[in-house]
């Protein structure tokens, strides 16, 4: 019973602290966001550790993006991209978690963006997962469409070399099980065509094709 009469002094000198706690003086919520910067949006110290030993070291040395990209996106030639090795998913999944993020899959119809795009994850040492990008034949097989629905470029440079010994042909080969476009960590990120169902992480463009 005593201790009934002791519990609410104890709690009324609680509710005067917080009560005269100067507001000013905790951090206004409006100063806190401007911090989050795109080198602290991941932790890739830790989560990257696993799998590369080079990123650590390299991502404080980034230069600030040309253009003005949206955290988490960043320029690379040109284009607002988020290259995004964390989540993986199937090609719809991914699709959607693009949707999320205000963007689409990332339509790679330019020599120079696919370069800048094969450096930046080399640089950063992210190159060894399939990406996920935004193409697919599963229309009509064989004719390859991006989500614009422009047609997919075939052959060189952009698709991979597929054979042994000195029978060489290019991707895609998966025929009606193989419908969906990613870059293969297997072949320095070249195109090759997967299985739809496949979970792979994924490249975003930001609005790049939403009309
Ligand atoms: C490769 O990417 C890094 C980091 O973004 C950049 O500093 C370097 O200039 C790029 N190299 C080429 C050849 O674009
Ligand atoms: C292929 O892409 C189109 C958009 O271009 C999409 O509507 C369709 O659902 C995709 N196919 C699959 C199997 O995800």
């Amino acid at each position: 019973m005593s201790v009934c009469k002791c519990v609410f002094p104890v709690l009324a000198v609680v509710a005067a602290i917080v009560e005269t706690y100067p507001t000013s003086t905790r951090t206004p919520t409006s100063t806190r966001s401007p911090s989050i910067s795109s080198t602290t949006w991941f932790p890739p110290a830790t989560i990257n550790a696993a799998t590369t030993t080079t990123a650590p070291s390299t991502i404080t040395t980034i230069a600030p993006p040309q253009k003005d990209c949206a955290v988490p996106f960043k320029d690379i030639g040109g284009r607002c991209l988020f290259i995004n090795p964390f989540t993986k998913g199937n090609w719809m999944e991914m699709r959607y978690f693009c949707h999320e993020l205000l963007s689409e899959l990332a339509v790679i119809n330019e020599g120079n963006v696919f370069t800048e795009l094969l450096n930046f994850t080399r640089f950063e040492g992210i190159d060894q997962h399939d990406y996920w990008i935004g193409a697919n034949d599963t229309e009509t097989e064989g004719d390859w469409r991006w989500v614009n629905h422009k047609k997919v470029v075939l052959g060189s440079p952009y698709w991979a070399l597929y054979g042994n010994f000195d029978v060489y042909v290019l991707e895609p080969q998966g025929g009606y099980t193989e419908n969906c476009l990613y870059l293969d960590s297997s072949r320095f990120l070249y195109f090759d065509d997967g299985d739809c169902s496949q979970e792979k992480a994924v490249i975003c463009e930001y609005r790049n094709s939403i009309e």
